[in-house]
């Protein structure tokens, strides 16, 4: 009799010897990125003085005992580890720390991912879904698309999901009620702290009764002062107080985005993610890796169309927008990318 079982899926994970990855392979393994019922082969990409760790870091996973793990390998060369891949996570960067503005790491990792794109390019599958982590994500994911122009722009993403789930969960705290009840929060733009988290779509359930975000929270100045605040800073609270930058958080954030990307999001909801703004509905200029509010089904995302601003929103789109063509133009000029 044929067996059931679904095709393997080969999944590479960048920086694997770091704090993120940690937490993150044992979610893959776990099946909460891809399902309790799909199969996954691991490459795990690091530099070579950081590979022992890794090799460690199999040696657990073995003991874990999961059997939705196939097979993993420790790698230094990108180009073992991107081979035929499905999935790329790309989390390999030096993270920021205390004091420092994501800007200064543009120097330190935007090298990183235009060898990476490059390579991709070359062996990926053409169908392969990536997502960029490492810091400043958004410029990251860009420098590494650009350098895969045989794979689909739609094909690249970073995560802001953490941004979203931060937001999400602050307006839950604010209201008292779970997380699941509070939905439509966008981030828009860097993931950075120009990035503007947006209540005024938010639709939450409060006692078994759905309210617009802003009439059940009956508070515009948290809405558009603490709230904004404490979900554009949070990272560097993290940083602050962990004296590392968040990792755990970041790994549940990795999970839920790509999760969504392969199932489908709810009709009655959206996410946020970093996406190449071509042809988006918002006048957001094209050419730039900045969050939306995305609706994916059969695995392809789509703006959510119609929403409308206030022009308290359109000058906060408008900051994290300059500062990202800033970011775009040192990056392509360090790089020397056209
Ligand atoms: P970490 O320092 O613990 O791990 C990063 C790993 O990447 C290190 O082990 C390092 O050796 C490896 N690495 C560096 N260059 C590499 C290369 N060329 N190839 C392969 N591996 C390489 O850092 P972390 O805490 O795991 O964070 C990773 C990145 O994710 C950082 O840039 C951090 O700022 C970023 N981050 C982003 C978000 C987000 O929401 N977008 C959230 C948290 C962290
Ligand atoms: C975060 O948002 O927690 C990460 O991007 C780490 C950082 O540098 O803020």
């Amino acid at each position: 009799m044929a067996s059931l079982e679904k095709s393997t899926l080969k999944v590479c994970i960048t920086g694997a010897g770091g704090q993120i990855s940690y937490s993150l392979l044992y979610m893959i393994c776990d099946g909460k990125m891809f399902g309790k019922d799909q199969p996954v082969t691991l490459t795990l990409l690091e530099i070579p003085v950081v590979l022992d760790v890794v090799k460690g870091v199999i040696l657990e996973l073995e003991d874990c005992g999961l059997h939705l793990l196939k097979s993993a390998i420790a790698t230094a060369d990108p180009r073992e580890a991107f081979d035929k891949v499905d999935v790329v996570l790309m989390v390999g960067a030096f993270p920021r720390k205390e004091g420092m503005e994501r800007a200064e790491l543009l120097q330190r990792n935007a090298g990183i991912f235009k060898d990476h794109g490059a390579i991709i390019n070359d062996i990926a599958k053409k169908e392969v879904k990536v997502l960029v982590v490492g810091n400043p994500a958004n410029t990251n994911c860009l420098i590494a698309s650009t350098l895969a122009p045989s794979i689909a722009k739609k094909n690249f993403s970073c995560l802001t999901r953490l941004d979203h789930n931060r937001a999400v969960a602050q307006t839950a705290a604010k209201l008292g009620i779970p997380t699941c009840d509070v939905k439509k929060i966008t981030i828009w733009g860097n993931h950075s702290n120009t990035q503007f988290p947006d209540l005024a779509h938010g639709e939450v359930n409060v006692g078994g009764v759905k309210k617009p975000a802003l009439i059940a929270l009956s508070d515009d100045a948290w809405a558009n002062g603490e709230f904004i605040t404490t979900v554009q800073t949070r990272g560097a609270a993290i940083i602050k107080a962990r004296k590392l930058s968040s990792a755990m958080s970041a790994a549940q954030a990795i999970c839920d985005h790509m999760r969504d990307w392969y199932f489908g999001t709810m009709d009655d909801n959206w996410v946020s993610m970093g996406v190449c703004s071509d042809g988006n509905p918002y006048g957001i200029p094209d050419g730039l890796i900045f969050s939306f509010p995305v609706r994916i089904k059969n695995g392809t995302w789509e703006f959510v169309p119609g929403l409308t601003f206030s022009d308290f929103a359109r000058g906060k789109l408008d900051v994290t927008v300059k500062e990202l063509m800033e970011e775009k133009s040192v990056a392509f000029e360090f790089l020397g990318v056209k």
